[in-house]
């Protein structure tokens, strides 16, 4: 088997998006994380899936909203995707954020975000030291003319 070290370096060879996964927590007080683990997994119906930490305290809002919605950043939203991705209480603290339309998502950071994805939650399946969650997508947008943040090699491009 690849020791950890390796298997790290290879997967971060493979550029991906970055995404601020939200939801809301039983007390409807807003709840993310930053994760570049996120992609399409079926076109109808429109799946798409996102693997989390088992250690996340994003997944008991994610549980309890039925559902996440995933904010696509935008170039740019460096500090924005370091702070999502520290386990502070206050990380949504002067943010500007949206309700969705439907109440199965999370809160959607329109300005930061180059699109959007309002997902209901239909399957979590075990993966490792992760959860692979599979949302339906039910709502989203894509900014015109935003370019969306890449992340490779633990660089932001
Ligand atoms: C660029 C980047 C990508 C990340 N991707 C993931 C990911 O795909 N899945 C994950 O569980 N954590 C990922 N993380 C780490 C989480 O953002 C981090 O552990 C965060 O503190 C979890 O917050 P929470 O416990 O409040 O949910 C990533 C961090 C960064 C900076």
């Amino acid at each position: 088997m690849i020791d950890a070290q390796r298997f790290r370096e290879v997967m971060a060879s493979f550029p991906s998006g970055v995404v601020v996964l939200t939801a809301f927590g039983d007390d409807a007080g807003p709840r993310g994380l930053t994760v570049s683990a996120f992609c399409a997994a079926s076109l109808d119906p429109p799946l798409a899936l996102v693997c989390i930490d088992k250690t996340s305290n994003t997944l008991p809002a994610v549980q309890h909203t039925g559902g996440f919605t995933a904010n696509i950043l935008a170039a740019g939203r460096e500090s924005l995707a370091g702070r999502m991705a520290t386990k502070l209480s206050d990380k949504f603290d002067g943010l500007e954020w949206h309700r969705p339309a439907s109440k199965l998502g999370g809160p959607i950071l329109r300005e930061d975000t180059a699109a959007y994805a309002v997902c209901a939650l239909r399957d979590t399946i075990e993966s490792g030291d992760h959860w692979v969650l599979i949302g339906l997508v039910l709502e989203g947008a894509q900014r015109e003319g935003i370019k969306p943040m890449v992340f490779t090699r633990r660089v932001y491009g």
